[in-house]
């Protein structure tokens, strides 16, 4: 078989078969490592799989190391695992038994290569290759995996019921493939998860979710969330996407399928960031729409609020997915609840102070926020698209030179809360909070200069409208 490996991968196959062939245990690479090597991908670990005991195989090959690599190995499951350099390998023993990754008493029961590779996923991640002396690099590829590979095609090797049952998050494992690699997946299997999808729910969230989260890191995600919404996947997994589909329409006027755009803009972004959260952000940025949705005898559909709901839902959705509930979740809140304001400022005679209050409100966030922004544009009609990039483009020179002459980002203002509690001998309170609150307003809105003599004779002024005597 004609595979590129590099010299290290070489050295190591080298030893490996020479530990195998000391063991008598037939030994192959297979799954994933063979797949991405004979499409050309990048490859990560690699799985080998003797007909043997694959702990004592990979002790073997330990030995036979300069350094000698711990083995790690998990006698349940008979699975080791080695690292070389920055490298994983991980050795099992062919079984017969049916994959269970979560099961705490697996049945092991040893079994032949072919055993093996019918318990696998996908037929493309079930082809093996020999490192054995008679037949040395040869593939091994009873279920025909290297046509559907040509043919880009994802399919179970046994009946997908049956495939499924054994492990249902391999439903989700086929649209991130089919997602990750272009691939459309065969209609029986196609079929297999439509009706299989509610056992999804026996799977535990966060394999869910990191089966997510590399679709979304796809590059082009759309791929995978219309297939999760098409055979039911999404509605059980992730509900409140789904409500933003479908367009109602009243006296004629529809509003956009919320679904479908909210997929454009997430490709859109996808092809300006790798940031899992800032595609986050795309995924959520309308997904207060459902809930502020009305039809307005005179405007027609509206989403009013859309922003400030959507952000009030991102802790919710954090949290049932088991995403972070850290600063990643509330970059993403943000995002969601300032994806207007941008566009708010491509209307003409837009004063420095809103773009200054833009800047304060986001901080280092302004640039992914105009990232989302742009994304957002998905209207079919070319002039008003390359008419919005140009307004934005001019958002984006008006933030710069405001940023530059006033440097708001990251800025505090040259009064804090403890100058004035200490001024006036006031204990912590709104009216400490009221005065902040004006001082920064008026700099902002550019009624005072932005420095300490100036933000301290406005305090004074404040204060003495409040009835506020200094203390010192
Ligand atoms: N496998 C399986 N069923 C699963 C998970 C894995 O049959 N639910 C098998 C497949 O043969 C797969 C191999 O175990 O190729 C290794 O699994 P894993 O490392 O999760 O996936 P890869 O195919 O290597 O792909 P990736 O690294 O992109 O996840």
């Amino acid at each position: 078989m004609d595979i590129n490996c590099t010299e290290k991968e070489l050295f190591v196959f080298e030893k490996i078969a020479r530990a195998a062939a000391a063991l008598e245990a037939p030994v192959y690479l297979i799954g994933g490592f063979v797949r991405d090597k004979l499409i050309g991908r990048p490859t990560k670990d690699a799985d080998i799989v003797c007909v043997g005991d694959g702990i004592a195989l990979a002790h073997k090959v330990a030995e036979s190391l300069k350094p000698k690599p711990l083995v790690s190995y998990f006698k349940n499951f008979g699975t080791a695992q080695i690292k070389y350099e920055d490298w994983e390998i991980e050795f099992v023993g062919a079984r017969k038994e049916s994959y269970r990754a979560e099961s705490r008493n697996p049945e092991v029961e040893p079994g032949t290569l072919q055993d093996d590779q019918l318990r696998r996923d996908f037929t493309i991640n079930a082809m093996a290759i020999s490192l054995n002396a008679p037949d040395y690099g040869q593939l091994i590829d009873p279920f025909e995996g290297i046509n559907d590979l040509e043919a880009k095609i994802i399919r179970t090797p046994l009946d997908p019921l049956r495939t499924f049952s054994d492990d249902p998050l391999r439903m989700l494992r086929a649209i991130r493939f089919a997602t990750q690699l272009n691939f459309t997946i065969a209609e029986a299997t196609l079929n297999a998860i439509r009706e299989d999808a509610p056992r999804i729910k026996i799977i535990s969230q966060e394999r869910i979710t990191d089966e997510l989260n590399k679709i979304i890191l796809s590059a082009k995600p759309s791929i995978g969330f219309d297939l999760l919404y098409r055979t039911g996947l999404l509605k059980i997994i992730f509900p409140q996407m789904v409500d933003l589909a479908g367009a109602e329409y009243i006296d004629g006027h529809g509003h956009k399928d919320n679904f479908y755009h909210t997929l454009q803009v997430l490709d859109n972004i996808s092809r300006n960031t790798t940031d899992l959260w800032l595609r986050w952000a795309a995924i959520l940025h309308d997904i207060g729409k459902p809930a502020t949705k009305k039809f307005e005898k005179d405007h027609g559909w509206t989403f009013h609020g859309h922003e400030v709901v959507g952000g009030r839902m991102v802790p919710k959705i954090f949290t049932k997915l088991k995403l972070p509930l850290n600063e990643k979740m509330r970059f993403v809140r943000k995002l969601v609840e300032y994806h207007l304001r941008p566009i708010s400022l491509t209307k003409e005679n837009i004063t420095d102070s809103a773009i200054r209050r833009l800047l304060f409100d986001t901080g280092d966030d302004i640039d992914a926020l105009m990232t989302l922004c742009e994304a957002d544009i998905t209207s079919k009609n070319k002039q008003k698209v390359k008419r919005y990039l140009e307004d934005f483009e001019l958002v984006r020179q008006r933030l710069k030179e405001v940023e530059e002459k006033d440097k708001i980002r990251n800025w505090q203002p040259p009064i804090t809360g403890e100058m004035i509690m200490e001024k006036f001998g006031l204990p912590p309170g709104r009216t400490v909070g009221d005065i902040k609150n004006a001082i920064r307003d008026a700099i902002l809105d550019g009624v005072i200069d932005n420095n300490y003599d100036s933000a301290h004779d406005f305090m004074m002024k404040k204060a003495a409208e409040l009835q506020l005597v200094p203390v010192k």
